[in-house]
This record gives structure tokens, sequence and C-alpha cells, in this order.
């Protein structure tokens, strides 16, 4: 199944890019919009599909990650020994477990905000979880720059 993690690996690299400017868009035109009174049904409903199709993308290619990749097996196989390892702990709990949570942020936002009545509640709903979520996942991204765990930052 070399070829299902590779290919895997290097959708969920990239569709980091599309995750994180759709959530930049998002916040920022609902910032943008609510400032210039606009109904928040103006183009929001199609950016919080492009989020969540591409969250949920995400986190099936990370399921399968986790299923094919090395990391969480090794941890899985060699716990407690691979606690103390950062690396595979990284991989085998940290980056899941913020990613999940993240996952269930944003959706949970998107769903109360179009509960709201008033627009301008909705877009502040919006702007405040989205926020929430871009940071958990930007915080849980093995960035090339970090100096704890790095990953490339196109494969
Ligand atoms: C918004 C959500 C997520 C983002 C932005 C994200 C981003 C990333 C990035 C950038 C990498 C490094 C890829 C590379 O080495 O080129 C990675 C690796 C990985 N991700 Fe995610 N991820 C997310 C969610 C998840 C979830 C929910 C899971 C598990 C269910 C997961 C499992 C993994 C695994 C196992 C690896 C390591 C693969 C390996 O090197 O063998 N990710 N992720």
């Amino acid at each position: 199944m070399g070829s299902l993690y590779n290919l895997s690996l290097i959708l969920h690299s990239y569709n980091r890019w599309l995750i994180l400017a759709s959530l930049i868009g998002i916040i920022g035109l609902a910032w943008i919009q609510k400032k210039q009174g606009i109904s928040f049904h103006h183009r929001i409903p199609v950016l919080q599909k492009v989020v969540l199709i591409s969250l949920d993308f995400q986190l099936t290619l990370g399921l399968l990650l986790y299923y094919y990749s090395p990391f969480p097996r090794y941890f899985w196989n060699n716990l407690p020994e691979a606690m103390k390892e950062r690396e595979i702990r990284f991989f085998g709990l940290e980056h899941i477990t913020v990613m999940l949570v993240a996952v269930g942020i944003i959706h949970y936002g998107i769903l109360k905000s179009n509960k709201k009545v008033m627009d301008n509640d909705k877009y502040k709903s919006l702007i405040i979880w989205m926020i929430i979520g871009l940071f958990l996942i930007l915080s849980s991204i093995p960035w090339s720059f970090s100096p704890l765990i790095s990953r490339p930052l196109f494969r």
C-alpha cells in the first residue's frame, strides 16, 4: 500500500493550502461584508462549502495516513516509550487530537452561525469560530520552519 500512502501524503500536504486559504478568505470576506452591511447569503455560503469540503477531504486523507503511516503504527506498538519520542508522539497523538478538535469546531461554528437570525450575529459567530479553528490548525501543522517537527511546505 506504499503508493496509496504516498498519494495520501502528497494530497494531505497540498490540501492544507486550500484549507488555510479558504479559512483566511471566509474570515476576511465575512469581516468586509459585515462592515459594508452586505447580506450573509452573498458569497459566504459558497465559501462555507469550500471550507467544509476541503476540511472533510483532509480528514479522510488524515485517517488513511493514520492507518498507513509508520509513525502512528510505531506509536501504538511501542507505548509508553513512544511517548518520549517527539516526532512519533506528534503524529501518533498530538496532530490528530488537535486537528480533530479543529474540524469539530469549524463544523460546529458554521452550523451555529447559520442558525443565528440577524446577519450581524451570523457574521460575528462565524468570524470567531473560524479564527479559533484557524489558530488550532496553524498550531498543529508540522511547518518546515518549526524547530520541533518539520515537514516540507510542498511535497
Ligand atoms: C485540518 C486538518 C489537517 C491539516 C491542515 C494537516 C496537515 C498536515 C501536514 C501539512 C502534514 C505533513 C505532510 C507532509 O509530510 O508533507 C501532515 C501529516 C500527517 N497528518 Fe495531518 N493534517 C490535518 C488533519 C489530520 C488528521 C485529522 C489526521 C488523522 C486522522 C492527520 C494525520 C496525519 C498523519 C498521520 C501525518 C503524518 C504522515 C507521515 O508523514 O507519515 N492529519 N498533516
